[in-house]
């Protein structure tokens, strides 16, 4: 099919003649255009005035140029010109020139060329900006979201929409070529449970009932392979009421996907491709497929957490069974009873922690993360371990320590005793932390895996009940099913998590197609029969009516660029994001609404 060319308006280009529109972007002009009569429209980025000629930068989101104002385009303009302030936009008319010898700015991709301006037209003046989109001390934050129109003007928002923009173009060619179809989910539906609270929106025509904004679109895409859809995918909005963090916003986008007749490796090995050509296309490096993989309970032991960052080493080693041999009796203890000793060796690092540190590293682990203390060693130049607790180990027990560590002299070795998920979560901040001081990773460098084989279900303890550790919707592995009767706590499900940089990118699973196992799993989640049947009814319905073995994985957009432009703030890759409260600097939502709007839903609003 051959390309359909559209052909735009332009405005009248005479000379002299009001000209409404640009021939030319601010980015675009270089030393082959010299001589050309061009206009450009933009934005004053800086101006100097030189002894009665007048240099500014105009910007748009293409680029810099130099316009000049001199005396001898006749007074008038040059008087004009000086009126020029930061920020005003403006239409110039001119002719390329070569910037004078010496002048010639090689940063700039217009920096051979300068236009010489006869005609001058203010757009619009701007009142003072709050701070210059050109600025390289950037204001708070606050001030960038309150005024996002000028924070979205510099350079490196630019560059990073432009990004977004690419990953979610590739994304979707990607998956055209594959057969996915498009397809849009309702906003306004159920609530679907993915672990947060909902945001709700009350219905005026069913008083007292509530539309829930989607969590995700998990049900919609389910009820798709029902309908026979196959392979489809969504750029979707998700929204989840939830404590916010850097890598967290009430709202964000998906990168949902769902597929019919599919093993997990054919979800995963769609996936994989996917990440070859983001990388391929994007950062312009090779992915070696396929990706690799470990269980959960492999990432767990390693690295203490699901989304272990694999950059660097220095993962995590068992010593309980040598724990049950020492007289410390923290260690023997917590061994005896069925916990864990478990410890990384920082290599070459004991000079570098005084008291003072490790006593903020005891206090760190101790404050967040519920440890009861930090066990540690520095092993000393003939190989012996120093530590206020080594006198509590015989030199036979220490030196075991020594070769299971795989201490050599300047290694600092840290230990934590205690339940194993306190151990996980404690050494896994741990090694965070000291990967960072101790510069253990290429902050350039990126990597990719899954994590797969998550548990069924996590318990809640102070609920005292079994919740899903993905979603409801989840399969158990087949040679699993069984458990789910005897012992759903050791149930492992057809999950898989895209894990890059140490961040969950992205997670899906396999879903249950039986309409059996799903009530069972509901009931399982302690969710009774009555609320299922109201919840989710239509689904229950919908598995009885053929529906084929499914399943999927959605990633985080906002994630995957923020990772892939190499950022830590996910508020970065959003045009318009929310702040940690959840609210947005720049409109004011949320906001009150009119005692006429509240009538008509029947609400009342008990102020606080
Ligand atoms: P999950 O809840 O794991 O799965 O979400 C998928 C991915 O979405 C991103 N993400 C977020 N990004 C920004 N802010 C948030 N608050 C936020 N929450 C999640 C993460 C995450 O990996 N329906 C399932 C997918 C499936 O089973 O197919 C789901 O939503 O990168
Ligand atoms: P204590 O016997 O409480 O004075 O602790 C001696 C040392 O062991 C201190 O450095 C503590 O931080 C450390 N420690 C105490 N409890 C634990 C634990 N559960 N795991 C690791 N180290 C611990």
């Amino acid at each position: 099919m051959a390309p359909i060319r559209v052909r735009l308006s332009r405005q009248s280009t005479f000379e002299g003649i009001l000209i409404l529109l640009r021939t030319q972007t601010c980015g675009g002009l270089r030393a082959e255009h010299v001589g050309q009569v061009v206009t450009l429209c933009g934005w004053v980025d800086t101006y100097r005035d030189h002894s009665g000629v007048l240099f500014a930068d105009l910007r748009d989101r293409y680029g810099k140029t130099q316009v000049v104002f001199t005396p001898e385009r006749g007074d008038e303009t040059l008087q004009q010109s000086k009126s020029l302030r930061s920020e005003d936009v403006i239409l110039v008319r001119g002719e390329v020139a070569h910037r004078p010898e010496g002048t010639v700015n090689s940063k700039l991709d217009t920096g051979a060329i300068e236009l010489r301006v006869r005609h001058l037209e203010i757009l619009n003046k701007s009142a003072p900006p709050p701070f210059q989109p050109g600025t390289s001390e950037l204001p708070g934050e606050d001030l960038r979201l309150k005024y996002r129109y000028i924070d979205l003007r510099r350079q490196k928002m630019q560059q990073t929409l432009l990004l977004r923009h690419r990953i979610v173009k590739t994304m979707r060619d990607y998956f055209d070529e594959q057969q996915f179809i498009e397809v849009e989910t309702p906003m306004l539906g159920r609530s679907t449970p993915e672990g947060a609270r909902d945001y709700l929106v009350p219905s005026r025509v069913v008083q007292g009932h509530f539309y829930a904004l989607p969590q995700s679109p998990q049900l919609y895409k389910q009820i798709l392979m029902v309908a026979g859809y196959d392979r489809y995918i969504q750029v979707a909005r998700c929204f989840r009421d939830e404590d916010l963090r850097a890598d967290r916003q009430p709202e964000f986008t998906q990168l949902d996907m769902e597929m019919s007749f599919v093993t997990a490796d054919d979800i995963i090995g769609m996936i994989d491709g996917l990440m070859a050509v983001l990388a391929k296309n994007v950062l312009g490096i090779e992915l070696k497929l396929p990706l690799p993989r470990m269980t959960y309970d492999e990432a767990m032991e390693r690295f203490g957490h699901d989304a272990p960052d694999l950059r660097f080493g220095m993962e995590l080693i068992d010593a309980t069974d040598l724990a049950k041999e020492a007289e410390f009796r923290v260690f023997r203890e917590t061994a005896d009873s069925g916990n864990r000793v478990r410890g990384m060796n920082a290599k070459g690092a004991a000079a570098r922690y005084s008291r003072k540190d490790i006593d903020e590293l005891t206090a760190f682990i101790v404050e967040n993360f519920g440890a009861k203390g930090l066990a540690w060693f520095k092993v000393e130049e003939g190989g012996s371990l120093a530590s206020p607790i080594a006198k509590n180990f015989s030199p036979e027990l220490l030196a075991k320590i020594s070769q299971r560590m795989g201490a050599e002299p300047g290694d600092f070795l840290l230990f934590v005793a205690d339940k194993f998920e306190v151990t996980c979560k404690a050494l896994y901040a741990l090694r965070k932390r000291l990967a960072v001081d101790l510069k253990l990773y290429d902050p350039n460098v990126m990597n990719f895996s899954w994590v797969v084989e998550f548990p069924m279900f996590a318990r809640d303890e102070e609920e005292d009940c079994w919740a899903a550790m993905h979603h409801p919707f989840t399969a158990p592995r087949p040679q699993d099913l069984a458990m789910l009767t005897t012992d759903p706590g050791k149930c492992r499900a057809v999950a898989y998590d895209l894990v890059i940089n140490g961040y969950e990118a992205g997670g899906g699973t396999i879903r249950i197609h039986d309409q059996g196992i799903q009530q069972h799993v509901f009931d399982l989640l302690g969710i009774d029969r009555e609320t299922a049947k109201e919840r989710f009814g239509f689904l229950l319905d919908a598995l009885q009516f053929g529906a084929p073995p499914h399943g999927g994985i959605a990633l985080g957009i906002d994630r995957v660029v923020m990772l892939f432009g190499k950022l830590d703030n996910i508020r970065d890759v959003i045009a318009f994001p929310k702040t940690q409260r959840a609210t947005d600097m720049m409109t004011g939502a949320p906001g009150e609404v009119d005692a006429k709007q509240l009538r008509e839903l029947s609400i009342k609003v008990n102020k606080p």
